[in-house]
């Protein structure tokens, strides 16, 4: 979407606020033996509670209101009675919508006492999103983008999923366009002032292959190794972006 008024700025902006206090609220709750439902209901009662909706619920059918992934489960991992171990990690995405205007953000968080290899993946993973967006204003294309999350994950050993990608966003979770976390400089669309994106590179410790359960939701590492993801949603303006759900 871009944003051409101030209403439209103001739901957006609520939205991402309430999603990054959702993924702040949930950071503190990561704990050894909590389980990803109960995780699942503290988020969807303080979206509700700060009168937004969780939008990825029912979203093609998702069932909850957040995606939990352990491990090396990728993205679009179902809460359920799973409960979180000593050394694993988990990606927590979370959607809210005020007045139908969508946030969308995504963290990594260490459960317990993590390897120094993959608190290290989920440091570059963070930092990624953060070398992206250096190149990120008005007039950009996506491939400068996308190619400063490669340059900089690939960098440091490891690799990028090709399957999923950021996107567009606005009065849907997902708008076009398509904004990939791998790519070439000065390819791609363009990218205007006031629109709205979702940037969030998905980042494994070993091959960058991907594979789907049977649930039709959860992406996997195909080598079941680790998998990182970190993700907000940012309006781009004349000489960068503000980001919304930090
Ligand atoms: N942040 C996720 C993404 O952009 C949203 C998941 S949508 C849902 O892919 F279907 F899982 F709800
Ligand atoms: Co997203």
């Amino acid at each position: 979407m871009i944003i051409k008024t101030e209403k439209e700025d103001q739901c957006m902006r609520f939205a991402g606020k309430v999603v990054g206090e959702t993924l702040k609220l949930l950071q503190g709750k990561v704990r050894v033996g909590i389980t990803t439902a109960e995780l699942n209901k503290i988020a969807e009662a303080y979206i509700v509670s700060k009168g937004c909706k969780p939008c990825f619920k029912g979203y093609d059918g998702y069932p909850a209101a957040i995606c939990t992934s352990i491990n090396s489960q990728v993205v679009h991992g179902i809460p359920s009675k799973v409960a979180l171990k000593d050394g694993d990690i988990i990606s927590i995405d979370i959607g809210a919508s005020y007045k139908g205007y969508n946030g969308d953000a995504a963290r990594t968080f260490p459960v317990g006492k993590v390897s120094d290899e993959v608190l290290k993946l989920i440091q570059v993973t963070e930092q990624s999103f953060f070398e992206g967006i250096k190149f990120l204003k008005a007039g950009a294309k996506i491939g400068d983008v996308a190619n400063a999350i490669q340059v900089y994950a690939e960098q440091h050993g490891f690799s990028v999923v090709r399957e999923l990608t950021g996107h567009g966003i606005g009065t849907s979770v997902h708008e076009d366009p398509a904004i990939p976390n791998y790519g070439k400089s000065g390819t791609g669309a363009t990218l205007q002032e006031n629109q709205a994106i979702a940037i969030e590179p998905m980042i494994n410790l070993g091959q960058r292959y991907v594979f789907m359960w049977d649930d039709n939701w959860t992406i996997e590492s195909q080598d079941h190794k680790p998998s990182a993801h970190y993700e907000n949603t940012v309006i781009v303006t004349k000489n960068g972006c503000d980001i919304l759900t930090l």
